[in-house]
């Protein structure tokens, strides 16, 4: 019996040995293991074997058919880990190999040109704040010295909500909410959507612009000049000109237009500066004392300047966009050109 159970370990681990995948391997074991395999029929018959050798096989039974076991599940696991490494094989990605490229996207002309002048900003220690695009009267108008009769007040160029709230029809409103919140001195600019009740060929009722506010004691129009001459250099280049024109604004006194070096002609004179030369740069002023007064500020120990560049022209003029209502249509022929 003995001789037998030694055989039957020998062949055994022959055949484990030699099983080179799993379902190979499992048909060894169910040969010697299984409920009919060659080791299980023999401890099954245990009682045809003579009582004295009774204990003596089944010990050997017993040790053959754990280093059966142990043999399968070393076995078991060698094989595992082959398949592994063939799936692994199969799948790998050769991450050398060049993309087929993805698509990406960009920024949009407005945001890239805002980018720009907020970086500009801060570099000259303006802080950047946003205000709400819904507004009271009293900020857009009431409080910038606009008075009741004023055009801009007219239902026909102001988004009202109710008689008191409207969208504002200007970032200046920014510029209370700054007066309210800063103590002087300091340096806001405040870039945002604003709303009129304006829409053909060249106006839409939405449109950017990007207000700066500037409070200390002795600030003059030298101050303002001299700030957005760096501004437009930055911008435009060194050799950018400058011209002024006197305007009006109910809440800044002296009122001022500036026009900067045409950015399509460089001066030469094209259609778009109308032959001379020079395009809409800012609008602005040295702020009206009577608005510092109403936000609390004291106007014989301070004053300041601010303006309110519309932005969308100048991206339209910078991109040769046709229309401004491209800027608002997110057309995706569009934007895919304005990268
Ligand atoms: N808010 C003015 C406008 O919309 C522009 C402006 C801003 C003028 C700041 C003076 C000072 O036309």
């Amino acid at each position: 019996m003995k001789e037998k159970l030694d055989a039957i370990l020998k062949n055994g681990l022959s055949e484990i040995e030699n099983a080179n995948d799993l379902k190979v391997l499992d048909e060894v074991r169910v040969k010697f293991l299984g409920k009919q395999g060659e080791l299980t029929s023999i401890l099954r018959n245990m009682k045809e074997i003579p009582p004295e050798e009774r204990k003596d096989v089944g010990m050997v039974a017993n040790v053959v058919r754990n280093k059966l076991e142990e043999a399968i599940s070393s076995k078991l696991a060698v094989l595992e880990e082959e398949n592994l490494i063939k799936e692994m094989e199969k799948e790998r990605v050769d991450i050398t190999m060049p993309s087929k490229g993805t698509k990406k996207g960009s920024l949009h002309p407005l945001t890239r040109f805002n980018n720009k002048f907020i970086e500009l900003c801060v570099e000259m220690g303006f802080t950047v704040i946003q205000t709400p695009e819904i507004e009271t009267d009293y900020n857009n108008f009431e409080a910038l010295n606009v008075p009741k009769n004023h055009p801009a007040r007219d239902m026909q160029d102001s988004l009202y909500i109710t008689d008191n709230i409207l969208l504002r029809t200007h970032t200046s409103p920014a510029q209370v909410r700054a007066m309210h919140t800063f103590k002087p001195p300091f340096k806001i600019v405040c870039p945002g959507r604003v709303y009129r009740n304006d829409d053909d060929s060249s106006h839409s009722p939405i449109f950017n612009q990007f207000e700066a506010l500037v409070i200390d004691e002795n600030i003059s129009l030298k101050d303002f000049m001299a700030m957005v001459k760096a501004m437009a250099v930055r911008l435009y280049g060194k050799d950018v000109k400058m011209r002024v024109r006197p305007s009006y604004f109910p809440f800044t006194e002296p009122s001022i237009e500036i026009d900067a070096t045409c950015q399509i002609c460089h001066g030469k004179g094209c259609s778009l500066c109308k032959g001379t030369g020079f395009s809409e740069f800012f609008g602005g002023g040295i702020v009206n004392p009577k608005i510092l007064e109403m936000a609390g500020i004291d106007s014989k120990k301070y004053s300041g300047f601010a303006f309110g560049p519309g932005i969308d022209r100048s991206v339209m003029v910078l991109n040769r966009i046709p229309s401004i209502k491209y800027l608002f249509r997110n057309d995706m022929r569009f934007l895919k050109q304005m990268r």
